[in-house]
């Protein structure tokens, strides 16, 4: 597998991550990262992998017509990570509330990825008077992104015992909070 994106920013690992606003054409890249933790992990609760029309769709409707964001970094001119927001939960009161997700590449982790993706996102979402608290709801295991929400001022606020089910097995899930 000689070029996948993550392969090149393995590769790559010494060259500093550049962060920038996702457009449409980096779905399809955003979503091959994706995927790979659908399908493969207990880390996201999808299980089904979202198609390209659902990327597009969520694009349009979060990022371009809404309040949340998208940014993705690149490692020699290819997408190594993503971050989202979203929505915390859908009634209006958690308005001020926005959920982060991060995914980086299998294969370009601890490698500062992550932690620009965050740099960036955090320094914007502090700017943003619309944003009071950030979220991450982190299943467990997962002391990897444990430790990288707290080294990014994350605290733990309370685990959930097995709200989660995937892979015939029962999953707690972390709640992390940061001030913006
Ligand atoms: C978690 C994740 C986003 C972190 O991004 P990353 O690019 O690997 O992390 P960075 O290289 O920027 O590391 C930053 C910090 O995170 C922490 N960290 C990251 N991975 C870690 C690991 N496996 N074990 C312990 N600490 C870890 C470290 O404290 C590190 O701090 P340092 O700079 O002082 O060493 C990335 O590893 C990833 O995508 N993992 C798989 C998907 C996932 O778990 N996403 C989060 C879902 S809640």
């Amino acid at each position: 597998m000689p070029s996948s994106p993550a392969h090149q920013a393995h590769h790559a690992a010494d060259a500093a991550p550049h962060v920038r606003d996702a457009g449409v054409a980096d779905l399809p890249a955003v979503a091959a990262i994706y995927t790979h933790y659908v399908l493969r992990t207990t880390i996201t609760f999808n299980t089904e992998v979202r198609t390209p029309r659902q990327w597009q769709e969520r694009f349009a409707t979060h990022v371009t017509a809404g309040r949340h964001q998208l940014l993705v970094a690149e490692v020699a001119g290819a997408v190594a990570g993503f971050v989202e927001t979203q929505p915390f939960r859908p009634k209006p009161a958690y308005d001020r509330s926005v959920e982060l997700s991060v995914y980086v590449a299998p294969d370009a982790t601890g490698a500062g990825v992550g932690g620009a993706l965050y740099g960036a996102l955090l320094t914007r979402l502090e700017a943003d008077e619309a944003f009071h608290r950030a979220y991450a709801v982190i299943a467990l295991p997962n002391e990897g992104s444990e430790a990288f929400h707290r080294r990014h001022g994350f605290t733990l606020r309370g685990t959930l015992t097995e709200a989660g089910h995937k892979f015939g097995r029962y999953l707690d899930v972390a709640y992390y909070e940061r001030a913006l």
